[in-house]
């Protein structure tokens, strides 16, 4: 069986400010009933004095176009989107369904309390969930990003030394995790300091005490780990870790973002850790949608909990409410309470798969992953010797220096293959990284296809190398400058 290749019919699309005519519409308005207003007269030099030269299309044309550019895209819904890291799940249908409840849907975020108990019933069953699942005491849900969590989890730990009367600024961090990491301590005012990567990717306490030997006197924050870290390994050393850093004073910030890969076989709260975050998005099977909308709850132990963003979500008997009086808090970091329209996926989600599916989820996504690992591991350069978590991390260093063929290169052949590409030069400490993370929910099927791609773009790289350099070649558009679309974007339509 091959891969379903990119075939069919796609159109191209000008923008749409070259379709329409003037006068067209896609909206029927009622007719005017009240006094037509001079709008240059009432409000003089604010108002615009030349059109604003917005399209004029019907709505077929407006659809058309909106469905035609979005089949340009690559999506999850149609192929494999194994991008280690930022864990690509499948979207299931009924959280939509969940979503769109009008009493949901239509919630003004100002409704008072006493008219909006379901939703606030949903965001306080939901944190319960995610404390379940973490082994923590509390959870806050408004965080709109799992790097937004970082920093909020990082301000609540500032608090806490604070209020103790100290202001420690070190935060160790290992070379394996995530890069929003150190950037979330910067922006918190905290220094950063980093434990090196070891040979078998793995943080041991030797290395931590010898960093806090080195580097810290009185100074510690805490330690910020990502586990399963961005090797794709689990840090089997924690317990000893967090005593370290907790007999120096310290907190233990857990990067939850993996947690995809040990639900319900491993909880940050049993292992010492006083607060990390999840991203809904990555565990819980709500919608990355372009960047946004995120949701990053932070979970956390209980001596932590009088520093939590407010409002709090309560409850006081039967009743529900969002209670905004608490001294210590690090006061509000978002409008309202959250991304609420992601807590209510995300708790659909939780409630269609229990306590068994999840964690069976999280079973398979590391079987999964060890399996692509298994099969491409002799074809590529393996750096890491541990068997991997949810995500493997391969190298083509090596085929770069055989054919010249870079990781961009085998990525964007492996979109006329029919597939996304995983992860490239992430993590950085792996020259040439191909970071691939399956999720749970793709076939064996899929996964041979996939693991044939890549198998045959190593031997084109041997044998063609400018056939790979200058992929893509299916699709609708080539390779792009992407480097000139950051630093110099064109954002603005103009004839
Ligand atoms: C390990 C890890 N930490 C933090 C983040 C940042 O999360 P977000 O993209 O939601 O800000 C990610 C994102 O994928 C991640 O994989």
């Amino acid at each position: 069986m091959s891969a379903p290749q990119p075939r069919g019919i796609q159109f191209s699309e000008p923008p749409i400010f070259e379709r329409g005519a003037p006068g067209r519409s896609g909206a029927s308005l009622a007719e005017l009933d009240v006094p037509a207003v001079d709008v240059a007269a009432r409000f003089g030099a604010l108002a615009r004095r030349e059109e604003a030269g917005l399209p004029e299309v019907s709505e077929p044309e407006a659809f058309r176009h909106f469905l035609r550019l979005s089949q340009w895209n690559f999506c999850i819904d149609s192929q494999l989107y194994p991008l280690g890291s930022c864990t690509m799940k499948y979207n299931p249908k009924v959280n939509e369904w969940a979503a769109r409840i009008p009493g949901f849907l239509h919630l003004h975020p100002q409704t008072p309390d006493a008219l909006a108990q379901g939703s606030l019933e949903v965001m306080w069953r939901l944190s319960e969930a995610l404390c379940e699942v973490s082994g923590m005491d509390a959870c806050s849900l408004q965080p709109s990003a799992g790097a937004q969590g970082e920093l909020v989890g990082l301000m609540m730990m500032r608090a806490y030394h604070e209020a103790q009367g100290r202001s420690p600024k070190k935060v160790f961090i290992p070379e394996s995790a995530h890069g929003t990491n150190p950037a979330s301590c910067s922006l918190n005012g905290l220094t950063a300091v980093k434990i090196e990567k070891t040979a078998d990717g793995l943080t041991h306490p030797e290395d931590v005490l010898r960093a806090l030997e080195r580097e810290s006197g009185d100074d510690v924050c805490g330690l910020m780990i990502t586990n399963p870290n961005t090797l794709g390994v689990y840090e089997r050393y924690l317990p000893a870790i967090v005593k370290l850093i907790h007999d120096k004073g310290g907190l233990v910030y857990g990067d939850g973002a993996n947690t995809n890969a040990i639900m319900g076989w491993a909880r940050p709260g049993d292992v010492g850790m006083d607060v990390i975050h999840i991203n809904l998005h990555k565990t819980f099977t709500t919608p990355h949608g372009g960047g946004g909308p995120g949701s990053g709850p932070v979970c956390f132990k209980k001596h932590l909990e009088p520093f939590q963003p407010t409002p709090v979500v309560v409850r006081r008997g039967d009743a529900f409410a969002l209670d905004t009086d608490r001294p210590q808090s690090i006061g509000r970091v978002r409008a309202f309470t959250g991304n609420f329209g992601m807590f209510i996926r995300a708790y659909t989600y939780i409630r269609e798969m229990g306590g068994p599916g999840l964690t069976q989820a999280s079973a398979l996504a590391v079987l999964n992953a060890r399996y692509a690992w298994s099969q491409l591991k002799d074809h590529y350069t393996d750096p890491v010797p541990q068997p991997c978590m949810h995500e493997c991390v391969l190298s083509d260093h090596d085929l770069e220096k055989e054919t010249g063929v870079r990781t961009l290169d085998v990525a964007k052949r492996l979109l006329d293959y029919g597939f996304h590409s995983p992860t490239v030069y992430f993590p950085l400490v792996v020259p040439g990284a191909l970071m691939i993370e399956p999720t749970e929910t793709e076939t064996k099927e899929t996964i041979d296809e996939f693991v044939a791609a890549m198998i045959a773009i190593k031997e084109e790289a041997h044998r063609d190398p400018e056939l790979v350099k200058t992929a893509p070649h299916s699709t609708v558009v080539g390779r792009l400058d992407e480097a000139r679309a950051a630093r110099q974007p064109r954002l603005r339509w103009s004839k």
